[in-house]
């Protein structure tokens, strides 16, 4: 039994149902802060299996507790944070209790219940301003700009350190490049809560007629014309990586793993606007605007360690994402 926090959230939810699809049972823990409770339903429904509920915040160690007795929980998934980078700067006390003092909670109710594996959802933000792309794994670490990028660079020391005081733990930590798109049911996909502050949401929001024109932050960075380069990767590619995690840890027994999750290409703003309207058929309005605080120019993964080493290739394209993105946000509140 798999115990995945932050399950029905935008990259747990769909880890679910790639674990009910790969046979897993499935229980999880989350306190709906940014995710909706119909999202559970969805999930079953696309995985074919039911699936345990418990409703809390992991700060609490008594859910925590309470799921590992009552269940036989052989790993866990950690997706439950906040993610949002702006905020994060106005509420950093908030970011670290959430993001940090909560992982604290889960590893030591592990620990209490001889339960030692654990995928971490980390996240590209952790290089800061990378010395070169494409990224490999050893790349320098550090210099992130705001509270969420230093909870998740202080949650992979925390981890670091703990499998170094115990050497029975099987930890991966997964850093994902820029998850975007949908389940291509169009019944699971991301809903921040208010104005998005990344660019998939913001560009569908725009389609839709609810936000009147994308700001292209910034056309003069070093790149090929002159806007912010990413990794895109389709958040279901991005929950199958969860899955091929897993069962390297399951069949490795015991280590700590450090994998990117991207495709290894990098995509202009503009190039993603181009694709938009060629897969969807409809015009994005945009503007340039002066660049984002704390933007970088280039940020794209080389994507070799998790190639070879868990078998995982990203094989939706740039196309897909985009189509699967907006037929999700043609089929909210559906
Ligand atoms: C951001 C976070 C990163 C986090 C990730 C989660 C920052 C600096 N980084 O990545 O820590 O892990 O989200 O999804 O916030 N863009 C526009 N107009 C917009 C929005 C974005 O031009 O309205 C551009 C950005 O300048 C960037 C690209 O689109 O070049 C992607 O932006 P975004 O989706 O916000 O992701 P990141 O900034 O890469």
């Amino acid at each position: 039994m798999i115990l995945v926090t932050g399950g029905c959230g935008y990259i747990g939810s769909h880890t679910c149902v790639e674990l009910l699809k790969n046979e897993y049972d499935v229980v999880i823990l989350d306190d709906f802060s940014n995710s909706q409770k119909e999202v559970v339903e969805k999930i079953e429904k696309l995985g074919g299996k039911k699936v345990k509920l418990y409703e809390g915040n992991m700060i609490d160690s008594s859910i925590l507790n309470r799921i590992f007795e009552e269940n036989r929980i052989d790993a866990v998934i950690d997706f439950a944070a906040y993610k949002a980078v702006g905020e994060s700067v106005i509420k950093p006390i908030e970011y670290y209790k959430n993001n940090v003092a909560t992982v604290l909670e889960l590893i030591e109710a592990m620990k209490k219940h001889n339960c030692k594996r654990l995928v971490f959802s980390s996240s590209a933000t952790v290089y800061g301003t990378p010395s070169y792309v494409p990224i490999t794994e050893d790349s320098k670490i550090g210099g992130t700009t705001n509270p969420y990028g230093t909870s998740k660079l202080f949650v992979e020391q925390i981890l670091n350190d703990l499998y170094k005081s115990d050497e029975e733990w099987d930890i991966a930590i997964l850093r994902y490049f820029n998850p975007i798109g949908a389940h291509e049911s169009g019944l699971l996909g991301e809903r921040p809560n208010g104005i998005p502050a990344n660019i998939m949401p913001y560009i569908t929001k725009v389609c839709k007629g609810e936000l009147e024109c994308l700001n292209v932050f910034g056309d003069d960075y070093d790149t090929p014309d002159g806007t912010g380069v990413r990794d895109y990767i389709h958040v279901v590619d991005l929950a199958i990586g969860h899955i091929k995690a897993l069962e390297k840890l399951e069949k490795e027994k015991k280590g700590l793993f450090v994998y990117n999750l991207g495709t290894g290409q990098g995509y202009s703003v503009l190039e993603l606007i181009k694709a938009f309207e060629c897969a969807t058929l409809k015009k994005v309005n945009y503007k340039i605007a002066p660049r984002r605080d704390g933007d970088i120019a280039e940020c794209y993964s080389d994507p070799t360690k998790a190639k070879e080493e868990l078998g995982f290739v990203a094989s939706k394209s740039l196309e897909d994402m985009c189509k699967d993105a907006w037929n999700f946000e043609n089929n909210i509140n559906k």
